[in-house]
């Protein structure tokens, strides 16, 4: 199929880019380089081996997004571009409106021009808010707590919508959990502007003498050694989850909202202790205050992923740790 993904050279973008194409579909990347670097793409087209469609644009640039859709015969659209940072969500919530809700009307509104009706949305766990019950299944009630997760819930429903009032599309909103990792050559992987938010990254870059220590915000959780807990999800599985989601929507119409998480909580020492095994380093650590905004835990029940898109995670916390340090030691020169 001819697959156009906007956001195509970001982290998740970039790592289903790889999968698509050695499953022998056509991907088209739009991104406006907001968030990523422009040499993901050189590094792409060596994991694949040949020559990558990438336009440089906006996804709110309904023109131009008709003119992909109609020039290379689009058959499904994968929409990632959107900004992701929660704490900059509450700084600048209207640049989050922006991108990541107006964006997707836009794209709505240059598919419907052209007929196409078949979208995989990347939406986020952050959609439901404070747990009420775990772990998280679809059912759970849906109460973002911040400007970035309340603009992902938006999304979903403007999608709802609009399948509601158009029988004949096909969506499906994958729920991401905490994505992390790299490609197993070493050339893509998480690499986010300036010091990370993010504790993956961040770890990765301690463990590379990058960044001096890690704080561990807060260690008086309810949880098992009292350290925040998450699911993290190898960014490969992720994309496999993808391809596996473009064989649900190709076929069957419909709205579908779908965890992607492995189901098991992991908590940021255990992380750190995977991290030490697989470098070879010692990750220095002190415990900061929490994290405002920070859930003790969260994690996924994966059982739906599993029935509609027969599709699980498999790979391992050490496998997500290794693939990261292998990337900053091939691309990012660690030792
Ligand atoms: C994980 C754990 C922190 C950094 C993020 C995104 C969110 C969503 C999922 C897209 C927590 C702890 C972290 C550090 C630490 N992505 N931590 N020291 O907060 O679950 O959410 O991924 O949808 O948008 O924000 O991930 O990696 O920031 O934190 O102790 O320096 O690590 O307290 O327990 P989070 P995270």
């Amino acid at each position: 199929m001819n697959i156009l993904l906007t956001g195509g050279l970001g982290f998740i973008g970039s790592h289903t880019a790889a999968v698509l194409t050695q499953g022998n579909h056509h991907v088209v990347l739009l991104d406006n380089l907001s968030n990523c670097q422009i040499g993901v793409l050189g590094s792409l087209e060596k994991i694949i081996g040949k020559r990558l469609d990438f336009i440089e644009g906006d996804v709110r640039d309904i023109p131009l997004v008709e003119r992909l859709l109609s020039d290379h015969h689009i058959d499904v659209v994968i929409h990632f571009a959107g900004l992701k940072a929660v704490g900059d969500s509450n700084t600048d919530p209207i640049n989050y409106y922006s991108n990541n809700v107006a964006g997707t009307i836009s794209l709505i509104q240059a598919m419907q021009a052209c007929g196409l009706g078949r979208m995989i949305f990347s939406s986020s766990a952050t959609v439901y808010g404070d747990p009420v019950y775990l772990p998280y299944d679809e059912a759970h009630p849906t109460s973002p707590t911040n400007p970035y997760g309340r603009t992902k819930l938006q999304c979903e429903e403007i999608l709802r919508d609009q399948v509601k009032a158009n029988p004949s599309w096909s969506v499906a909103c994958l729920r991401y959990f905490n994505p992390v990792g790299a490609h197993p050559s070493g050339l893509i992987g998480e690499d986010p502007f300036g010091v990370p938010n993010n504790l993956m990254p961040y770890v990765a870059q301690v463990a590379s003498g990058k960044l001096e220590r890690l704080s561990i915000f807060g260690d008086d959780y309810e949880t098992q050694d009292g350290t925040g807990e998450r699911d993290y999800i190898h960014v490969m599985d992720l994309a496999e989850g993808h391809a596996s989601a473009l064989d649900l929507v190709k076929v069957q119409n419909g709205f579908f909202a779908i965890n992607l998480g492995s189901g098991l909580p992991i908590s940021v020492l255990a992380l750190v202790l995977a991290f030490e095994k697989v470098s070879g380093k010692k990750i220095p650590y002190a415990i900061a205050p929490r994290r405002a905004g920070d859930l003790p835990s969260y994690f996924a029940k994966p059982d739906m992923a599993k029935i509609v898109l027969h599709w699980q995670t498999q790979r391992s916390l050490i496998d997500m740790c290794s693939s990261m340090w292998n990337y900053q030691k091939i691309s990012h020169g660690a030792d």
